[in-house]
C-alpha cells in the first residue's frame, strides 16, 4: 500500500522512470555534480533501471552507460548508448566484463543486499558488497573521476569513509531527502579520484 500512495513513488510514474530511487540520484547530482557531461558511466545495482535511465536522458546522448546487476532491467529502458550486464559484482565473470569496458568517468552504486530484517546481517552484508564496488572503483575509475555508493549505516561505515578517503580527494556522507524515513541507508560520494 505504501509503494502504492508514496509521493516519489507516484512521480516517478508519472515522468515514466521505473524506480522512486531516481530522485535520490536526482539530489545528489544537483548537490554534488557527480555526473560527467559526457563519458562513460558504470551503474552498479541498476536494476529495474531509473539511474541508468536518468544517467542517459541528462547527458542527451553524450554519456555511455554500462548497467550491472543481478535483475533484467525493465523493458522501458532506452537501449542507445546502453551496455547491460547481467551478473553478480563478486564473480569474476562479472567483473572481467566491467574491467573490459574501463576507464568510467563515474561510478554509481545504488546496490544493495536483500534484507534479513536483522540489522547486524543486513548492514555486514551491504558493508562487503560496498567494499567490492570500491575495489572496482580502484581498478577502472580514470583519475579525477566520482564514485557514489549506497550502504546501510552502522557496522563498518567509519572504516569504509576512511578507505574511499585513500581513493578520492573528498568524500562526503549525504541522505537524500527522496530516502524512506524508516530507511537506515545513506549515501557516500566521493569525488576527484587519485591517480
Ligand atoms: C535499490 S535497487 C537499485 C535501484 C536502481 N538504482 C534504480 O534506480 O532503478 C538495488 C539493486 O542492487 C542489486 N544487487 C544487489 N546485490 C548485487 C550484486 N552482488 N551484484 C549485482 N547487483 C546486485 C539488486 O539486484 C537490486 O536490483
Amino acid at each position: 500500500m505504501r509503494e502504492i500512495s508514496d509521493h516519489w513513488t507516484q512521480r516517478a510514474k508519472k515522468e515514466g522512470y521505473p524506480a522512486r530511487s531516481v530522485y535520490k540520484l536526482k539530489e545528489i547530482e544537483e548537490k554534488f555534480h557527480v555526473l560527467p557531461r559526457q563519458g562513460r558511466v558504470l551503474d552498479v545495482g541498476a536494476s529495474p533501471g531509473s539511474w541508468t535511465q536518468f544517467i542517459l536522458r541528462l547527458s542527451g546522448g553524450r554519456c555511455e552507460v554500462v548497467a550491472v546487476d543481478l535483475s533484467p532491467l525493465n523493458a522501458g529502458t532506452p537501449q542507445d548508448n546502453l551496455t547491460f550486464f547481467q551478473g553478480d559484482i563478486t564473480q569474476a565473470a562479472t567483473i572481467a566484463f566491467l574491467e573490459s569496458r574501463r576507464p568510467y568517468d563515474a561510478l554509481l552504486s545504488d546496490a544493495a543486499p536483500a534484507t534479513t530484517g536483522n540489522r547486524a546481517v543486513d548492514t555486514a552484508r551491504s558493508e562487503a558488497l560496498v567494499e567490492q564496488v570500491l575495489d572496482i572503483a580502484r581498478k577502472t575509475l580514470k583519475p579525477g573521476g566520482a564514485c557514489v555508493v549506497k550502504i546501510f549505516q552502522g557496522g563498518g561505515q567509519k572504516r569504509i569513509m576512511d578507505d574511499m578517503k585513500r581513493i578520492f580527494a573528498s568524500v562526503k556522507a549525504f541522505k537524500p531527502r527522496a530516502t524512506r524515513s524508516e530507511s537506515f541507508e545513506t549515501y557516500f560520494i566521493g569525488q576527484n579520484k587519485n591517480v
